[in-house]
């Protein structure tokens, strides 16, 4: 399973690379928000610690505005990959996007349906927000179970991340269901790698 890091934070990024336990990074408008620092230089700067891709995400609702947002952000690194939702308009500039060598990871989805769609728009990632459902009452993991059959069934290239992680359990139990990527907070990434009797028994 890969591991990307799940912030916009550049310490916290700086401490779980060199942990040796990070393939990639998300972001988003509202984690690169929270540092209140310029968006380019923000991703350029993840984009040199984190040796795999780095997702930015379009904000543009219309397709043709979303791939020329896209371009744009893609020259910036060669890490940086494409965010953008799961609409019409945005599995549109998915296509797109990725029929001129762009890859993409598709946000925002919520069912088995917007996973199977993503992927037959040629999606090199897919992001279903396990946490969200949970919190709107609904079985997140369900839907990475049902995404993974989707994938395998079709053989789509599409790689399902994990996303919208609240707990360590969510990672161990999405790796078992054989998800691709699980994108993981800081603070739940170093909470995988402890447990406390090993404190105990080092004492
Ligand atoms: C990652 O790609 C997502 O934007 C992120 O996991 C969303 O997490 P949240 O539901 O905690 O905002």
């Amino acid at each position: 399973m890969k591991f990307f890091i799940d912030t916009a934070n550049i310490e916290e990024i700086k401490k779980a690379v060199a942990w040796g336990l990070v393939d990639g990074a998300t972001t988003n408008p509202s984690l690169i928000a929270k540092e209140g620092r310029d968006f380019k230089q923000v991703v350029l700067e993840i984009c040199g610690l984190v040796n795999g891709p780095v997702s930015a995400e379009v904000i543009s609702a219309e397709a043709e505005q979303m791939v020329v947002e896209a371009k744009d952000l893609a020259a910036w690194h060669e890490n940086v990959i494409i965010k953008a939702p799961c609409t019409i308009e945005g599995l549109k500039a998915v296509k797109k996007l990725e029929s001129l060598g762009i890859k993409t990871n598709v946000t925002l989805v919520f069912s088995a349906n917007q996973v199977l769609c993503a992927a037959k728009a040629g999606a090199s990632y897919i992001s279903p927000f396990v946490g969200r459902l949970d919190d709107a009452g609904e079985d997140g993991l369900k839907m990475i179970e049902e995404s993974m059959r989707i994938i395998k069934n079709y053989g789509y290239k599409s790689e399902i991340i994990v996303a919208s992680i609240r707990s360590p359990l969510t990672v161990s139990k999405a790796a078992e269901l054989g998800a691709h990527v699980a994108t993981i907070p800081f603070k739940i990434m170093e909470q995988l790698v402890k447990h406390p009797l090993t404190d105990v028994g080092i004492k």
